[in-house]
């Protein structure tokens, strides 16, 4: 979009229910009021419902579900997360763009999100189903000041960010999965894939990558994954403006990385465990070293899942985990 339609698009924003002037928008972006008309046309083109009135102006009645960078920023509270803000509108992965931008010296909570990805990448050489217009595919750059060792924990830090922003917005039953998935009612709706760049004992940086389902009708799952996704939209039986939600995330992940930095990884762990759908229950993990099949416990110090076995407690640090 060019750039004065944005200028107009947020001057609109900014007053929310209220009329803006074309007299207003006209003199502060030095436009005459016939340029100023044309461009509400082309707004109206764009999917924006505007109503204009006489004497009070023009004022923005719904905009179609792009993700904007005005509609995030515009109630954001936080203080370093998505201050910087990269959104686009198709890419091959965010992941990528972020590295890029970590290493030109992004700042810490800096974020990359996109419409769309058409190479969205996934745990363990997956590939990560990002259509356009109807998720969230978003990735942030963290420094956090860690050994390389304790990085798995910003996983299941981020997957309790989330999961409390989604249940704020949604009132949805989302539950955690470990390590890196969240679930509603058993089928996965987000996925974090944590990505970092580090030397001996110490993190340069780590891409924190989240890809939720939002508005994805079942039909437009590809057939294998039909019976293991879902999105907020077919659980909740309505769509979701996802500005709003992108900034509840960054919200709700900056209190707790703030958390984590000062208080360490024990009261997270709690909150984890809380919001975790597999406690007390069987479940098997599979790596490559084999499997092991136990009833889930809790998470240790580090992060790794607690499986009681017939051996007694046991960590496992990396696996797949399925039900039973
Ligand atoms: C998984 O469950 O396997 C992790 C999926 C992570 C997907 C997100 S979408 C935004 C970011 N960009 C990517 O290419 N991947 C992550």
């Amino acid at each position: 979009m060019g750039g004065t339609r944005q200028q107009i698009l947020a001057m609109m924003i900014e007053k929310g229910d209220d009329f803006v002037s074309g007299e207003e928008i006209s003199r502060k972006l030095g436009l005459s009021r016939t340029a100023v008309w044309k461009h509400i046309e082309e707004l109206r083109r764009e999917g924006y419902q505007i109503e204009a009135r006489q004497r009070s102006g023009y004022r923005l009645v719904c905009i179609p579900d792009r993700i904007l960078q005005e509609e995030i920023t515009r109630n954001l509270s936080t203080r370093s997360f998505g201050r910087a803000l990269r959104t686009l509108k198709t890419v091959d992965s965010t992941q990528m763009v972020a590295h890029q931008w970590a290493q030109e010296g992004a700042p810490e909570g800096a974020a990359v999100i996109s419409e769309e990805q058409t190479a969205g990448r996934g745990r363990l050489g997956r590939s990560w189903h990002s259509p356009p217009g109807s998720g969230i595919w978003m990735s942030l750059i963290l420094r956090p000041p860690i050994p390389i060792a304790r990085a798995p924990q910003l996983t299941l830090m981020a997957s309790v960010g989330i999961t409390r922003a989604l249940q704020r917005e949604t009132c949805l039953p989302v539950r955690i999965k470990w390590p890196n998935d969240l679930l509603i009612r058993d089928k996965k709706v987000c996925g974090i894939l944590t990505e970092l760049r580090g030397e001996q004992d110490r993190v340069h940086y780590v891409v924190l990558g989240a890809g939720i389902n939002v508005n994805i009708g079942v039909e437009a799952w590809p057939p294998d994954l039909r019976e293991k996704v879902t999105s907020l939209s077919t659980e909740a039986g309505r769509t979701f403006r996802r500005s709003p939600l992108i900034a509840a995330i960054l919200e709700e992940l900056e209190k707790i990385y703030e958390q984590y930095l000062h208080q360490g990884f024990s009261t997270i762990r709690k909150e984890w465990e809380r919001l975790s759908g597999i406690l007390g229950r069987p479940v098997t993990a599979r790596n490559p070293d084999g499997e092991m099949t136990g009833i889930a416990r809790g998470l240790n110090e580090d992060g790794a899942l607690l499986l009681e076995t017939e051996g007694g407690l046991t960590p496992v640090y990396s696996a797949e985990i399925s039900a039973g």
